[in-house]
């Protein structure tokens, strides 16, 4: 197998926070890999640099061969990196397929001029683009609320919907940040599976923030875990799970280091 993403060193200051440091992962063509770790632990900043959010104070991030440390998120989504957010963002007032049009757009093969014009080959671009988003609300299971605003939806589904917006870009790593998060069991059970499915199925590699650790040991394959922005443990869930700096970690941050508050 081929890595698809690697990062060397990377390092995350805020004044005199250092958010993460030394951060080294190496994550597979089509692996399904897990990042956890107590609250603060330094997890979504990972995500804002890999996206392009954040600038790396220090470090490299590397796309199947290729640097992308300190591009613009445009740039690196155009190179196939793709994410949600951990709490959620959606236009509240376009319709669910509209949504996932937007997600699309980017990808347009078309100008402004064909656009201000709408000439055939806008509409094409269009049609194919709705078509695509229809493909991709049939497969989070949102299809039959496709004509739907996207404030009328449940939260649950308001998750999948961020799932099938990141997918309209035909991202080759998909990074979620806490899928699960507010989710109730039965929920977390069909999200579980969907992740799967876009692995197997659509074959996008996947890096996965969630703090139900049931969610997260059942489904990936691999897991790194931060800990003050440190990485403390990596290794297959079995690994992790028995770890004495990720058992004390845990039980250091207590209640809230495992517990979501930032979404409701
Ligand atoms: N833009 C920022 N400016 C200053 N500090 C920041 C910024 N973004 C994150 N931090 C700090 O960096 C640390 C890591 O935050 P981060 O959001 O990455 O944690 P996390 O692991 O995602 O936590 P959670 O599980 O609560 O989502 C925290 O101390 C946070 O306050
Ligand atoms: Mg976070």
């Amino acid at each position: 197998m081929t890595a698809l993403l690697e990062t060397r060193d990377l390092a995350m200051r805020f004044g005199g926070l250092t958010a993460v440091e030394k951060f080294c992962c190496s994550i597979e063509k089509g692996e399904l890999f897990g990042l956890i770790g107590p609250n603060g632990a330094g997890k979504t900043t990972v995500f804002n640099m890999l996206t392009g959010v954040y600038k790396p104070s220090e470090g490299e991030i590397v796309l199947d061969g290729t640097p992308t440390t300190g591009l613009a998120p445009a740039d690196i989504s155009a190179r196939g990196v793709s994410r949600t957010f951990q709490n959620i963002r959606l236009f509240d007032e376009l319709s669910v397929l509209e949504n996932v049009m937007a997600g699309a757009h980017q990808h347009a093969k078309i100008n402004l001029l064909d656009a201000l014009l709408r000439t055939g080959r806008y509409r094409r671009e269009e049609e194919s683009q709705r078509e695509q988003a229809m493909r991709l609300l049939d497969f989070v299971g949102l299809g039959d609320r496709a004509g739907l605003p996207a404030r009328a939806l449940a939260y649950g589904h308001r998750r999948k919907l961020e799932i099938a917006r990141a997918l309209a870009t035909q991202p080759r790593l998909l990074c979620l940040d806490e899928p699960g998060a507010g989710m109730n069991h039965a929920e977390k059970l069909e999200l579980s599976a969907l992740i799967r499915r876009i692995r197997d199925e659509l074959g996008i590699t996947i890096l996965l923030i969630e703090h139900d650790m049931k969610l997260v040991m059942g489904l990936c394959e691999r897991i790194q875990v931060l800990d003050h922005g440190q990485t403390i443990c990596c290794g297959a869930p079995a690994e992790v799970q028995c770890n004495d700096a990720v058992i004390e970690a845990y039980l250091g941050a207590g209640e809230s280091g495992r517990k979501k508050t930032a979404d409701h």
